[in-house]
C-alpha cells in the first residue's frame, strides 16, 4: 500500500473548499506549545492508547493503516508504538504541517492529500487512524464514506480525541472556554457515532467511556524528551490533563484531580500553613493512589476514542 500512496505524493492538490480551520495557518502557530504540553504526559498518553491499538490491530498482519490529518507528525513520531509506525502512512492537507512534520521526521511517510478523496483503491487499508483530526473536517460524512470505500471490510477505523481540543466542528457551538469544548466534543462523538453507523460501519468500541491512564517518571526522564525545566519538589508532582495542557506542571488550579500520593505529602500538609499547594487549594486537593516519591511525576490522562469496523 505504501507503494501505492507513495507513487502519488503531491500528485493530489487539495482544493480550497477542503481545507479546515487549520489549512489557512503556520503550523508552527499551535504546534510547539502543544508538542510540548503533550511530551510531558506521553508515557500516560502512550498507556492509553496501546491497549486499544494491539486489541484491534494484529500486528503481525496489519500492512497498511492510514493516519489522517497528521499535523505536524505527533502520532506517527512520538505516540504510534515501534510496531505500526512502519506500516503507517501519514496523510496531511496543510503543506505547513507537512513540511514541519517532514523537517521533524525525516523518516516518516507522509503524504500531502485530503480525506476526501484518498489516493488508495478501494478496500485496500486495514485501518484508519485518527488523533484529533475528524473533529476538524467540515465534510464529516464525506470523510467517513471515503473511509469506508478505502478500508478492506472488517478493516477498522480508530480514532483518538484530545479533550480540551479546541473544537471547530461545524456543529460545535460555544467555544470560549474549555468546559464547553468538552461539551461539544461530547456533541461530536454523537454525531460521529450516527455518522458512522449510517456509513455501514459497525462500532466496537468508546460509546461512552474515555480511556484513562497514568504512568509515574522521573523528572529527568521527561526532560530528556521535553525541552523545558521541570521543578523539582520533595514530594511527586501531579500533571493531570486532558492532553498535556497543563504544564508547567501544577500551572492548573481549576484541576480537582490535581493531588499527590497521599502517604507521601500527608504529612509534609500537617507541617505547613499554606492554603494553596502549588496553585490548587487544600480543600481541591485529591490524592492519587499511586505509587510515586520525590523526583517523580504522576502523569495522568483522559482521552476520548471510538473504534468501528467496515462491514
Ligand atoms: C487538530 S489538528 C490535529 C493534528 C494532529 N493529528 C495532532 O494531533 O497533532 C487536525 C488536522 O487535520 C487536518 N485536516 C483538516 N482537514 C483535512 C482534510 N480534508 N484532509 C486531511 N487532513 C485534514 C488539519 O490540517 C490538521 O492538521
Amino acid at each position: 500500500m505504501r507503494k501505492e500512496l507513495s507513487a502519488i505524493v503531491g500528485g493530489i492538490r487539495p482544493v480550497d473548499e477542503e481545507t479546515s480551520f487549520i489549512g489557512a495557518k503556520s503550523a508552527n502557530e499551535t504546534h510547539h506549545y502543544v508538542e510540548r504540553d503533550r511530551l510531558v504526559t506521553l508515557k500516560a498518553l502512550q498507556n492509553a492508547i496501546y491497549p486499544v491499538l494491539e486489541k484491534y490491530l494484529n500486528r503481525n498482519n496489519c500492512h497498511s493503516v492510514l493516519e489522517v490529518g497528521c499535523g505536524t507528525g505527533f502520532f506517527s513520531r512520538w505516540l504510534a508504538p515501534q510496531w505500526l509506525q512502519g506500516q503507517l502512512v501519514s496523510l496531511e492537507i496543510n503543506p505547513a504541517a507537512l513540511k514541519e512534520a517532514s523537517k521533524l521526521f525525516p523518516n516518516g511517510n507522509l503524504l500531502w492529500a485530503s480525506v476526501y478523496r484518498l489516493p488508495v483503491g478501494n478496500e485496500k487499508l486495514d485501518a484508519i487512524i485518527g488523533l484529533s483530526s475528524f473533529d476538524s473536517l467540515l465534510f464529516l460524512t464525506k470523510a467517513l464514506k471515503e473511509a469506508h470505500r478505502s478500508l478492506k471490510p472488517g478493516g477498522k477505523i480508530i480514532l483518538f480525541q484530545d479533550l480540551s481540543t479546541e473544537l471547530y466542528y461545524e456543529n460545535g457551538e460555544d467555544k470560549s472556554s474549555i468546559g464547553a469544548n468538552f461539551a461539544s466534543i461530547e456533541r461530536y462523538h454523537k454525531d460521529l457515532i450516527t455518522d458512522l453507523e449510517e456509513r455501514n460501519f459497525h462500532i466496537l468500541e468508546g460509546n461512552e467511556n474515555c480511556l484513562e491512564a497514568i504512568a509515574v517518571e522521573s523528572v529527568e526522564d521527561i526532560e530528556s524528551r521535553v525541552d523545558a525545566d521541570i521543578p523539582r519538589r520533595n514530594y511527586p508532582i501531579f500533571v493531570g490533563c486532558d492532553r498535556g495542557y497543563s504544564f508547567p506542571v501544577l500551572s492548573k488550579t481549576n484541576m480537582k484531580e490535581s493531588g499527590y500520593k497521599k502517604s507521601d505529602i500527608e504529612e509534609w500538609l500537617d507541617t505547613t500553613s499554606l492554603d494553596k499547594i502549588e496553585g490548587t487549594f487544600r480543600s481541591q486537593l485529591s490524592f492519587v493512589e499511586q505509587e510515586a516519591g520525590a523526583g517523580e511525576v504522576i502523569e495522568w490522562v483522559r482521552i476520548r476514542y471510538l473504534v468501528a469496523e467496515s462491514i
